[in-house]
């Protein structure tokens, strides 16, 4: 506070917060909004809301996957270095419904996003997307990754998200139909090197349960 010339009026105070005061009003604005983002937005379709552990069916073929992403959520706070899964395997093994659990297990405590890779690149192309939420949010589930039209754009876009998140330390779920070996024939050397150097790679057996579901 500080007084001001009398042809402003006699008495008169004029009051301004500080450039500190400000920017910490600004943060704290900005972490309520977040805040609010988290417990309201849910990151997933409406169709992958209830994939969920508890109504995974656990064979001998998928009980070894099904344990480390349940460890996973377990321990995801103590994940510093950005590590995270890669869940490979043919149609209908249940990658992407493993993924949505380990999502709406986490969603209500961290900033989770979900996306399909090809509509996400899409959207990309389009202009319609931002990218800093998919760098920064705390878990990012990355679906059918391999799916998506092959190109160098596509790849360049695909490897920022990816180097941004681990630059950012950030763990990242992905599903894929490909193998290692095939990865990077598909994807690339650059991409391919970042994803299964820095995650935990686990391959999903078993029949399509699409086709299955009545007689597992
Ligand atoms: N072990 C399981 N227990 C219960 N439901 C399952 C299991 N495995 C798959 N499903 C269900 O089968 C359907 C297909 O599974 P999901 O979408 O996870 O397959 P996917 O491996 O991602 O296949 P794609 O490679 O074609 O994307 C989903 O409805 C999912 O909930
Ligand atoms: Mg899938």
């Amino acid at each position: 506070m500080f007084p001001v010339p009398e042809s402003f009026g006699k008495g008169q105070w004029y009051w301004e917060d500080c450039r500190c005061i400000k920017q910490e009003r600004e943060a704290q604005r900005r972490a309520r909004t977040e805040l609010l983002r988290v417990q309201t937005e849910d990151p997933l379709p409406l169709g992958l809301r209830n994939h969920s552990f508890e109504n995974f069916k656990v064979f001998s073929f998928n009980q070894e996957t099904y344990k480390i992403c349940t460890s996973f959520v377990e321990k995801f706070d103590q994940i510093k270095s950005g590590q995270g899964l890669v869940l490979m395997g043919k149609s209908g093994t249940g990658k992407t419904h493993l993924a949505c659990a380990i999502a709406n297990s986490l969603k209500n405590k961290y900033r989770v996003q979900f996306a399909y890779v090809p509509t996400l690149l899409e959207k990309m192309r389009k202009g319609i997307i931002e990218l800093e939420p998919l760098i920064h949010a705390d878990l990012l589930i990355l679906d059918d990754l391999g799916s998506e039209r092959e190109s160098a754009w596509t790849t360049e876009r695909l490897l920022i998200i990816v180097d941004g998140r681990l630059t950012n330390c950030k763990p990242t779920v992905y599903t894929t139909n490909y193998e290692a070996e095939d990865l990077e024939k598909r994807l690339g050397m650059r991409l391919t090197s970042r994803i299964l150097g820095h995650n935990v790679a686990l391959l999903l057996h078993g029949p399509d349960y699409r086709l299955q579901r009545y007689g597992y």
